[in-house]
């Protein structure tokens, strides 16, 4: 998720690990923090919320004197970007820090744990409940721990379920880091007489270019000279060194040349954090924290209201297809900015929720407060952890998809999507869905991400095709159910960062006017699945080629018929049709982003666009 710097040698600490922080500034975060061990053993911790610069500020005029220490930029997943629940987090007696990036999965049964032995938590994060458990481990444990730490660390992170990138530090243990890893990157780059430990190679290049890489599930514990790895289980490895070869520009974008392009091709690790600890698969139910003892009462609702704008608006389009196919609940969709003047109807028992990235669009927020006022219960989709929509909905399901800078809006579609799904597949199972079709969707959206991955395997072929048609300045987009408002996001997406003018459709409506914009070698984007759709979507394709317009197919894997009526063919993995918007919607995101590329536009930045819209 986020960032994390260590260092031990002889250098001072601070001023190097917040130019180490400095360098993960790309990735967004909301808070920061440094926690700096003396020769007098006293840790000198300081947290401050936004930027780095706020927290240089403070050590500017506050001393974190040192020369080992541990920093982190943190992207909220659990508790608001409040300065108390900024990493380093402390265990209760002050002895230990750590920085944590990632999600602890069962922090809740650990901190109840926690607060039977009479440790109380001093922030709302899971990571703190991680860092409690070592320390209690470390003073109490009794099982052999107690008063050693590395043991005490291998037994926390036994018993840990969710995923970690830390390092930790203790007063105990002057000159000495402990770093571990479980699917959030960790390395360590090899000093002379130092370590420098981070979450990504951006912060160590200028130290070293000599690192070694922590796999999953390994540890290593560091001092001024010595690099001891082994597994967490406490199985002793060699591990090599490597050499950083890219310059820092690259390794800060992970060789992307846009965030928007990263994020795309992050989909696959993103919608794996949306899903983690959400999918029960022996029992064949979802978990969702967020709604806690709320989740009862999804069979209770006769009505659910989708609201949110712009690509949020599109994902809730699908959400209404989702609700009403798998709960049997009446579903329907607005747009935020219409629904707070229309001044709605709400009946007893309706769901409001409401899906925005930032978490802060005004019209969203209006909305949420009309849906509240009228008595609707509410609940946020939300990425951004804290933000003002997550804050004032009833309940809410957070992405875990990770910050999205790009303006165009890609790997927070489709974790909302997810989300969706994970809801409606919820409330179905509580109404009329048996425990055999609930575990095959899940299966089915589990699988998800590795087909992703095969799309994004493409990315060159669709980077050729697209360039084919990259001069016209009128392209349409046609899908039908699910797929229609993936027709309307492919669209958006070209617009927003090409600036060519593109519609989405409903494949049938197109004869009912739009159809006379068609003529020769038009681009038509036709999303064509296999599904109960696709017959009446191969009739309006046919209507298409009569006017001479060039169908570019977004067809499922094999499907022959189409490939020899379209003028050019993208490939997904066959899905079940309810989850295909998780890939249909990949290839025109790739799409959008290379038009806009081969037409020279700053795709991070497009023009007249704000990532988020907080005004009306
Ligand atoms: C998406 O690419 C857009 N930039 C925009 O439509 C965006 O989705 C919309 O402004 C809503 O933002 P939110 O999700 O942060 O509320
Ligand atoms: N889950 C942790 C928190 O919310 C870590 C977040 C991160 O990776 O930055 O504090």
């Amino acid at each position: 998720m986020c960032g994390i710097v260590g260092y031990v040698g002889p250098r001072p600490a601070a001023e190097l690990l917040v130019t180490g922080l400095r360098r993960l500034e790309y990735r967004g975060y909301d808070s920061a923090g440094i926690a700096t061990l003396d020769g007098d053993r006293v840790l000198h911790r300081h947290r401050t919320v936004g930027e780095v610069d706020n927290l240089a500020r403070k050590l500017a005029a506050e001393r974190a004197p040192g020369t080992t220490g541990i920093a982190h930029t943190r992207w909220a997943t659990h508790g608001a970007p409040t300065q108390r629940n900024a990493h380093p987090h402390f265990d209760a007696s002050g002895t230990i820090a750590v920085v944590h990036n990632g999600i602890i999965e069962n922090y809740r049964s650990i901190r109840a744990f926690l607060t039977e032995q009479g440790i109380e938590p001093a922030s709302e994060t899971d990571t703190e409940a991680l860092a409690q458990l070592i320390g209690y481990l470390y003073h109490d444990g009794g099982n052999g721990e107690s008063g050693n730490l590395l043991a005490s660390v291998r037994r926390a992170l036994h018993d840990v379920r969710g995923t970690f990138g830390l390092v930790v530090i203790s007063r105990d243990h002057p000159d000495q880091l402990i770093a571990a890893r479980r699917g959030s990157p960790v390395l360590v780059g090899v000093g002379d007489g130092e370590h420098v430990v981070a979450s990504d190679g951006a912060a160590v290049i200028e130290h070293t270019r000599q690192v070694v890489y922590l796999d999953d599930n390994e540890l290593a514990l560091l001092t001024r000279d010595g690099l001891r790895a082994s597994t967490i289980d406490d199985i002793p490895l060699s591990k090599s060194v490597s050499t950083l070869e890219v310059r820092l520009q690259e390794i800060e974008l992970d060789g992307h040349r846009h965030h928007m392009s990263k994020e795309i091709h992050e989909q696959p690790a993103a919608l794996r954090n949306t899903l983690r600890g959400r999918i029960d698969q022996n029992e064949g139910t979802v978990v969702l924290g967020g709604l806690a003892d709320r989740e009862r009462e999804l069979a209770r609702y006769q009505r659910v209201i989708l609201t949110g704008c712009g690509t949020a608006w599109h994902a809730g389009l699908i959400g209404e297809y989702l609700f009403e196919e798998l709960a049997r609940v009446p579903a329907e969709v607005e747009y935020a900015s219409e629904l707070r003047y229309r001044n709605p109807v709400i009946q007893r028992n309706t769901l409001g929720i409401v899906l925005s990235q930032s978490g802060e669009t005004a019209d969203s927020v209006a909305a949420l407060r009309e849906l509240q006022l009228k008595g609707a219960t509410t609940l946020g989709i939300v990425n951004v952890v804290g933000s003002s929509i997550a804050r004032e909905t009833d309940s809410g399901v957070y992405l875990h998809v990770g910050p999205e800078i790009g303006v165009a809006s890609t790997k927070a579609f489709t974790g909302q999507v997810a989300v969706l799904a994970l809801l409606a597949i919820n409330m179905g199972r509580r109404r009329h869905l048996s425990p055999e079709r609930t575990a095959g969707l899940l299966r089915q959206l589990d699988e998800i991400p590795a087909k992703i991955e095969r799309i994004l395997a493409m990315a060159d072929a669709i980077r050729d095709l697209t360039e084919r048609y990259v001069e016209r300045e009128n392209w349409l987009y046609l899908g039908r159910g699910v797929n229609y408002p993936v027709a309307l996001e492919g669209a958006l997406k070209l617009k927003e960062i090409s600036y060519i003018h593109a519609e989405g459709l409903p494949a049938a409506e197109m004869k009912h006017g739009p159809i006379a914009l068609i003529d020769r070698g038009m681009p038509v984007v036709v999303v064509a699945p296999r599904d109960h759709t696709y017959d009446k979507v191969v009739a309006n394709i046919e209507e298409v080629k009569g006017r001479a317009g060039s169908i570019i197919a977004i067809a499922t894997e094999g499907d022959r018929h189409l490939a020899e009526l379209a003028d050019a063919i993208i490939y997904v993995p066959k899905t079940h049709p309810l989850l295909s918007p998780l890939v249909t919607t990949i290839p025109l995101q790739l799409m959008a982003y290379y038009a806009a590329l081969a037409r020279g536009h700053n795709v991070d930045r497009p023009r007249n666009l704000a990532k988020s819209v907080t005004v009306e």
